[in-house]
């Protein structure tokens, strides 16, 4: 895998680990064109390495994982002749279910890249015993949590003493940059804030589904972070860990 950091002051590429931009296969980009159109709306901000991140929820979306295979490989030929220099990878959101080790394991559903790290999400009202158990399942499978826009579960625990207890046995913690804005509700942007004040998120992914009201945009949001919260921290978030889960390398805390 080339995946080389360009930095410099002029240009601060991002890597985007959570966006729903193939088309017809879950509630992402509706169509071909919408899908080259969040390429392009992705690689103009900055973006410069993608993991596709489409929802796999059986009975909800059904079984996708060919649709999956056939949208990734126009989206591939797309990019291959447009952006050369932006670097595609497949993964899925796994909305958790008991049988979430068996998905992964008969490889229905992707791990990031193929690598032991899964990008795994719960209905918002999900209990915090709920969240623990499976992350704890998942981990005790073999494979690498991360815990997609964990600001966004109302049962968590303010003090994130779940979150941190996650963390601890190797849970990756995800969050959604919109929500820093309060895209979502005043609660999750507070609380987006306070793991990024207390060093304890780690990722930070736009969780795009389209080009309005969900777009894929990040650079205004490593912008603000770095102000906010200091460059080192926004360089780790939105491109030294992104990275290293490509290349199923140990987290740093
Ligand atoms: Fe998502």
């Amino acid at each position: 895998m080339e995946l080389r950091s360009k930095q410099n002051t002029a240009f601060l590429p991002t890597a985007d680990l959570h966006i729903h931009l193939l088309c017809g296969v879950d509630d992402g980009a509706k169509d071909e064109e919408t899908m080259r159109a969040m390429v392009d709306a992705a690689y103009a901000d900055g973006t410069r390495v993608i993991c596709a991140t489409p929802h796999y929820h059986p009975g909800f979306f059904g079984e996708n994982h060919d649709k999956i295979r056939e949208s990734f490989q126009l989206l591939r030929s797309y990019v291959k002749g447009n952006y050369p220099d932006l670097h595609l990878y497949l993964g899925n959101e796994l909305r958790y279910g008991p049988s979430a080790p068996d998905w992964l394991k008969r490889k229905v559903c992707n791990t990031m890249n193929r690598t032991r790290y899964v990008l795994v999400d719960f209905t918002e009202h999900e209990s915090a015993d709920t969240i623990v158990q499976a992350n704890l399942q998942l981990l005790n499978a073999g494979y690498l949590p991360i815990l997609a826009h964990a600001e966004r579960y109302e049962n968590l625990h303010r003090d994130f003493r779940e979150v941190l207890r996650l963390q601890d046995l190797g849970v990756t913690i995800q969050i959604d940059a919109d929500s820093l804005f309060g895209a979502w509700s005043r609660n999750a942007k507070k609380r987006s804030r306070a793991l990024l004040e207390q060093g304890i998120a780690q990722l930070v992914a736009s969780d795009a589904h389209n080009l309005s009201s969900r777009p894929p945009q990040l650079a205004k949001y490593r912008a603000f972070v770095a102000k906010e919260y200091g460059e080192s921290y926004a360089k780790r978030l939105f491109w030294d860990t992104p990275l290293a889960i490509l290349r199923d390398q140990d987290m740093d805390l």
